[in-house]
């Protein structure tokens, strides 16, 4: 979501500032913003839109300015329009702000029965308003900030820069992410540490309810009740890594086309491959032979990850698999065992719903395992044990790369608690890791459908609906199909269990509307054939991704075939996800949308 920079330089800082907040593009914003304190008064440019847009708008009226903050916006209370941008500035001060101040409504009335005036529309305008109240009451920025903190409900993280005060920054977290970036003789606050890496590699994290006060040579962390608290310093890799879409137009299709080498690296993470068996690279916080069930929750492609682990627990490990959306799960009030374990499942380790979620969990006693794939984030953090997902940063908001890394730690998992269980054999565990083994050459082997997935998306770009179907655990697949394609070609689509669909939506099957059947040849492959030939009777136009077997058992008119390669069943999903995401990238491209960073949508949903 929203992405916080800010610098405290030694040379004008707009124009660094700008290049950081490209680096937190990917997360997904509607406008933008930068101020800077010139002869210690603050100064800022704002636009709608894009970065670009506010570089144009420095170029014609620079800032100079030796400290500054700067935002990109995702909007949540007030239109992305140039008012609404941050920073806001007003009573001194100037402040940026991810997240959502909850109850911004009884704060601006009690500001407005002051005498303050609103000029926004947005939850920000409060925190502005209330430590310029504060200010005028005699206190410091420090004691400003410190009497406005508690007065605010929600998940934020905020910047502050202050007139008069050229060597201060002040930074506050509560639930969204932020990171104080140490220099030489300059300091950084940023949303994540890829936004600071250009500046630095030592960063610390502030903790929820932390708040720090930077100068040009000092970070004074102080922690929820004020008291001075000692943060560590930690090397970060994010320098190392430079964002950059190598030969590819977009960063969607270099992770699509990174996932072999990337579920390859995960694999070899979790499973001794010479001796065919999972090696997992942490003890589980439970003993899975004691355990009842195993509760997962997540969000968005996450979940669909979790939905297809479901399958595999099951069917491995003989374990029943509660599973839920987090925005559910966490107001539920499900009852849980003391004891038991809860897997969440987050890309960026940052969703509120999911880090929400996870304390639910452990306030009921339960033992958490957070497959994430920041080893920074939060629910990293929190957690009891970490399965890290190496996919690398994630930069395309439609997940891709993370989603198959995250099914090759949760295939690996679950292995591993079908042994623990004494629920799978020595040679199934051996035959299952051999297949896994065999996962990224067969994802290599079904990138080379790509030209022809290509010219099957201009088909699709046509359609105002589509319907995806599976059976099994490509039915997870068809959901996180139609998710894909929904979000970045705003092509409206669903994905149902192909079982189903004589339960309602076959009454949706036309010439118009086209259905992809994802067809493994598993043991659904019959009865998802059926269904295929249900489809063709009310002249739908199927496009199957399946294997020489499946086109030949179905044998009807095909308007698209994709020939997958032909490999063991259960781990197919990590396969197929490869023309499925393609799909969905050609058919956005062929309609000219903004791949990378579709409209309304956020990377890292740090608010509810
Ligand atoms: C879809 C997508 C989202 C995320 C969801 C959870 O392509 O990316 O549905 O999967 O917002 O995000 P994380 O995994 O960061 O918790």
């Amino acid at each position: 979501m929203c992405g916080i920079v800010g610098i405290l330089g030694r040379e004008p800082v707009a124009r660094h500032i700008v290049e950081s907040l490209k680096r937190l593009e990917y997360r997904g914003y509607d406008s933008a913003g930068v101020a800077t304190l010139e002869g210690g008064v603050i100064t800022r440019r704002r636009a709608e839109g894009k970065l670009r847009n506010l570089e144009a708008r420095l170029a014609e009226a620079p800032l100079a300015g030796l400290a500054g903050i700067g935002h990109t916006r995702w909007a949540t209370h007030g239109k992305p329009t140039e008012v609404n941008a941050h920073p806001h500035a007003s009573d001194g001060l100037a402040v940026v702000h991810n997240g959502i101040i909850e109850n911004f409504r009884e704060l601006r009335a009690e500001l407005t029965a002051k005498g303050q005036t609103f000029t926004t529309e947005t939850d920000t305008e409060v925190v502005a308003h209330l430590v310029g109240d504060f200010l005028r009451q005699g206190l410091s920025p420090r004691e400003a900030v410190a009497a406005t903190l508690p007065r605010l409900k929600g998940a934020f993280a905020l910047a502050f820069l202050f007139e008069g005060h050229d060597d201060l920054l002040i930074g506050a977290r509560q639930g969204a992410p932020l990171a104080v970036g140490h220099g030489e003789g300059e300091m950084y606050l940023g949303s994540d540490a890829l936004a600071l890496a250009p500046f630095t590699d030592t960063i610390t994290y502030l903790e929820d309810g932390d708040w720090v006060a930077l100068t040009r040579d000092s970070a004074e962390f102080r922690d929820v009740a004020g008291r001075l608290a000692n943060r560590p310093r930690i090397k970060t890799q994010a320098s190392a890594f430079l964002v950059d879409k190598g030969n590819h137009r977009h960063f969607m299709a270099k992770e699509i086309h990174e996932q072999p080498e990337v579920v390859g690296r995960t694999l070899a993470h979790y499973l001794d491959m010479s001796a065919g068996r999972v090696r997992l690279p942490f003890d589980l916080p439970v003993d899975p032979a004691a355990i009842d069930r195993i509760s997962i929750v997540a969000c968005g492609t996450a979940y669909l990850a979790g939905l297809t682990a479901k399958y595999w627990l099951e069917r491995f490990a003989r374990l029943p698999v509660e599973i839920d959306v987090a925005s559910e799960f966490r107001y539920r009030e499900a009852p849980m065992s003391r004891d038991g374990l809860t897997v969440v499942i987050s890309q960026s380790g940052e969703t509120a719903d999911t880090l929400a979620s996870l304390r639910y969990a452990k306030g009921q006693g339960q033992k958490t395992l957070a497959v994430v794939n920041v080893a920074t984030s939060t629910i990293a953090r929190e957690c009891d044990v970490v399965a890290p997902t190496l996919a690398g940063p994630e930069i395309g908001v439609a997940s891709t790369k993370a989603f198959t890394c995250q099914l090759a730690v949760l295939a690996s998992l679950a292995i591993a608690i079908g042994r623990g269980r004494g629920a799978i054999a020595p040679e199934t565990e051996a035959r299952l890791v051999g297949d896994l083994i065999g996962v990224p050459g067969l994802m290599a082997e079904a990138m080379k459908r790509e030209s022809q997935i290509a010219s099957l998306s201009h088909h699709l770009s046509r359609a105002s609906d589509v319907l995806y179907l599976g059976r099994g655990t490509a039915f997870p697949l068809a959901l996180e199909g139609a998710l894909k394609l929904k979000e970045i070609s705003y092509i409206h689509a669903e994905g149902y269990a192909a079982g189903e669909l004589k339960h309602g939506p076959i009454a949706l099957i036309d010439e118009n509307m086209p259905v992809i059947v994802i067809a493994p040849s598993d043991q659904w492959l019959e009865k998802t054939v059926s269904n295929v030939q249900e489809v063709a009777a009310r002249g739908g136009r199927i496009v199957l991704i399946g294997d020489r077997k499946a086109a030949d058992e179905a044998a009807v008119t095909l308007d698209g075939f994709v020939a997958m390669p032909d490999m063991a069943p259960e781990f197919a999903p990590m396969v197929y996800a490869v023309p499925v995401q393609m799909l969905a990238y050609h058919t956005a491209v062929t309609m000219g949308k903004d791949v990378d960073q579709p409209r309304n949508l956020a990377k890292s949903v740090t608010v509810e």
